[in-house]
């Protein structure tokens, strides 16, 4: 048995606030109330589906997570958020237009009394948003204020102890960390002359940390991935995970590569096309918006494949990866993968993948997720980067001088061998030598 750490008490409800209250937000807010009520089963969250062994086989111990682990219930859950568009979660679920009718008349009630406060927005970042509902500051420094102001009166309305931020936020304009990202003395001071390299969902990032409040970055944005906020998230031990919700055609990579590496087949092409038609798509129309999803989806074959380690079959692959808005098909995207592979004397195969996937439901439970994950870390006393959630993410965040893992599988293994060790019992290595011998 290894040493278990000591997790505190979970008094009360978690409160779980949300920057962008559009179509993954208010799928959690409306299926977490109708789970609540019994309506339907919390498909697709591993903190509430899925099992972990713990010890040797023969043991036959295989609780749920969520009986292993002391995690929120989700039915005490109490969402908020912030948009530029006013709409309460009722009406944007409506416009949304993800889930049925009859879902959303269920929880009608609790949907429409969750009204968003107004946004930190900035249309450099993210333009084709009918804003009406955003903050006026005289400094960024002031607007990160409002926000912090914003999370404490939410704690204080609803008596809570606990909150933490998932970014749902639309996509912002392709960003690289600069000079103002690279220290807290200098992004403060950023802060302060309203410099241009300070993005929206970075105010919401440093808001929360100040809170001490956990924070997850569900979009493809830089915020807390510059250095300034994640150790800033170090210092006050604050748990911190991004980026970019791993759903739909890379979480089906994360699937699939890591099969074809195991059998050492090698790779010629993998050509990625997508059509969505919901906000998001329209968002990611803007090619500087388009560029922040491009960069994060293409990574993932890089260092699942590692060409450098084998470059007879991954060192000169082509990988292209195309997003198209496409309005009719609302949430319900679709992606076509073509795979060029190469077997046994080089014999070309090719593998077709065409995933109709729908994106807000492949995301509304791995929110769930996060915020009680993150809730956990706090409680378990785990600051800075949660590299254990890489399950979650297309670019998982880890230490600068690590390399990022992305095969789901690892990730898994990583996520539940945490659980494990923060509980005390012994990670899963899956030798199994001891059995035989
Ligand atoms: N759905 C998925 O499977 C998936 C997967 C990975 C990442 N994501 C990311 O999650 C985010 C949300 O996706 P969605 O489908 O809900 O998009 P959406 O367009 O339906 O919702 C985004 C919301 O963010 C709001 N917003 C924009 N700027 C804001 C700001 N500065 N402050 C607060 N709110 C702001 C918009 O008004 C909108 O309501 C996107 O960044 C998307 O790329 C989604």
């Amino acid at each position: 048995m290894s040493e278990a750490r000591e997790i505190r008490e979970a008094p009360g409800r978690l409160g779980v606030l949300v920057p962008g209250m559009g179509s993954v937000a208010t799928t959690l807010m409306a299926g977490v109330r109708l789970v609540e009520r019994g309506f339907e089963e919390p498909i697709g969250s591993l903190t509430q589906m899925g099992t972990l062994r713990l010890g040797k086989r023969p043991e036959k111990r295989v609780p749920r997570i969520k009986d292993f682990v002391p995690l929120a219930e989700p039915g005490g859950l109490v969402f908020g958020g912030w948009d530029p568009v006013p709409e309460d979660a009722y009406h944007a679920a409506l416009s949304a237009g993800t889930l049925h009718k009859e879902h959303l008349e269920a929880v009608r009630e609790e949907l429409s009394a969750i009204r968003p406060m107004s946004a930190v927005f900035d249309e450099h970042y993210v333009s084709r948003i009918p804003t009406s509902n955003t903050k006026s500051y005289a400094s960024l420094r002031e607007a990160a204020e409002m926000v912090r102001e914003d999370i404490r009166s939410f704690k204080r309305e609803n008596g809570l102890e606990r909150v933490v931020v998932v970014n749902c936020a639309s996509t912002e304009a392709y960003a690289q960390p600069r000079e103002a990202h690279f220290s807290l003395a200098a992004f403060e001071e950023a802060l302060e002359r309203s410099d241009p390299s300070i993005s929206p969902a970075m105010v919401y990032a440093y808001a929360a940390i100040q809170e001490d409040v956990p924070y997850a970055n569900g979009a493809p944005s830089l915020a807390v991935d510059v250095p300034a906020l994640s150790e800033l998230a170090r210092e006050r031990g604050v748990p911190v995970a991004g980026k970019d919700f791993k759903t739909g055609q890379t979480l089906m990579k994360t699937i699939v590569a890591p099969g074809l590496k195991a059998r050492m087949l090698g790779l010629e092409g993998w050509y990625s096309t997508n059509i969505l038609g919901n906000r998001d798509g329209e968002v990611l129309d803007d090619p500087a918006s388009l560029k922040s999803k491009e960069v994060s989806k293409l990574s993932v074959l890089e260092h699942i494949l590692q060409p450098d380690l084998y470059p007879e079959l991954y060192g000169d692959y082509s990988h292209v990866v195309k997003i198209d808005y496409y309005p009719p098909r609302g949430d319900a995207k679709e992606g076509w993968d073509n795979i060029d592979i190469k077997g046994w004397l080089g014999y070309p195969m090719q593998i077709k993948i065409n995933f109709l996937a729908r994106d807000s439901i492949l995301a509304a439970p791995v929110v769930l997720d996060l915020a009680l994950f993150l809730d956990l870390a706090q409680r378990a006393g785990m600051g800075g980067v949660q590299e254990w959630l890489s399950f979650y993410f297309k670019s998982p965040m880890t230490l600068p001088e690590l390399y990022p893992e992305h095969d789901l599988f690892v990730q898994l293994t990583k996520l539940k061998n945490t659980l494990r060790t923060i509980k005390g019992e012994q990670p899963i290595h899956h030798t199994g030598l001891d059995y035989y011998e």
